[in-house]
């Protein structure tokens, strides 16, 4: 029988990363959790899965998270779901370099600094892959003004996927570009984009943190052995309707 892999999902302390930690652990992952923080919520996680190692750092500050990923050991998969955004902006002149810098410090760079950090080991081993989550604002044709500087960080996220896919053909690299979802960023929306959204899903719902989830661990495993470097939205089918 095969060892069970170790897999470290970043932002796991709650939301969608918190769910896919769940389902890894169900699964028979040795499963890493994350936060930037040692929250209640990262552990109450700890506590919810049996057997998962915690740990603490900010991907946005590069010595940090080196240093804790390598006391962690071996990683088989990664998964780079933690990340932050700015919505609401009106104008252009509403943007600001605080926010967007904040986005692209965690979104793209807290992405590269997790991957440089586990490449190494993954390319001495067999099967290892990475899962970075986009976000249905990544896709170009999608952005919106509202979250601007945000779909730009998302947009990276997914060319760094399909760069590195190409450059480091021993790992698989992937990305998740979830619609909308059900997480405390959804805490921000108002009735009216509540009902915008449905409307312009065809599922006429809001996505469940566990339908990410899914498709992200059938992205580690070794039924997805022929797919790399390619982005696959879970949207409900908003990239096709849409409002
Ligand atoms: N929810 C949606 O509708 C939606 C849609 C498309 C894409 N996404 C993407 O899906 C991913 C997860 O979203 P979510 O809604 O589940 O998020 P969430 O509930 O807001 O949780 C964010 C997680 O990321 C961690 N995090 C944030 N900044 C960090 C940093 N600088 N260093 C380390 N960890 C950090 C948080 O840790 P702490 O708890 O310690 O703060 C938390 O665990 C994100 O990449 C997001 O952009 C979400």
């Amino acid at each position: 029988m095969n060892s069970p892999q170790t897999i470290l999902i970043t932002g796991s302390s709650r939301g969608i990363g918190k769910v896919i930690a769940q389902n890894a652990a169900a699964k028979g992952y040795n499963v890493i959790i994350h936060g930037r923080t040692d929250s209640k919520e990262l552990n109450q996680t700890h506590q919810e899965i049996p057997g998962s190692t915690k740990t603490v750092f900010d991907i946005s500050d590069r010595p940090a998270t080196h240093q804790a990923i390598a006391k962690l050991g071996p990683i088989d998969v990664l998964v780079n779901n933690a990340g932050m955004g700015h919505a609401g902006l009106k104008d252009i002149s509403d943007v600001t370099d605080e926010h967007a810098l904040e986005e692209y410090s965690v979104n793209v760079l807290g992405t590269l600094h997790c991957i440089q950090a586990v490449l190494p080991g993954m390319l001495k081993r067999e099967n290892c892959s990475v899962i970075n989550v986009a976000s249905i604002k990544g896709h170009a044709n999608l952005a919106t003004l509202s979250s601007l500087t945000y779909a730009a960080s998302k947009t990276s996220v997914i060319a760094i996927t399909k760069a590195l896919a190409k450059a480091y053909p021993k790992v698989r690299f992937n990305s998740v570009s979830p619609g909308y979802v059900e997480t405390d960023m959804a805490t921000d929306w108002s009735p009216d984009t509540y009902e915008r959204i449905k409307q312009g899903t065809i599922a006429g719902r809001i996505a469940q943190p566990e339908e990410i989830a899914g498709m992200i661990l059938f992205l580690a495993s070794t039924e997805a052995g022929y797919i790399t470097g390619t982005d696959i939205l879970v949207d409900g089918g908003y990239a096709i309707k849409g409002k």
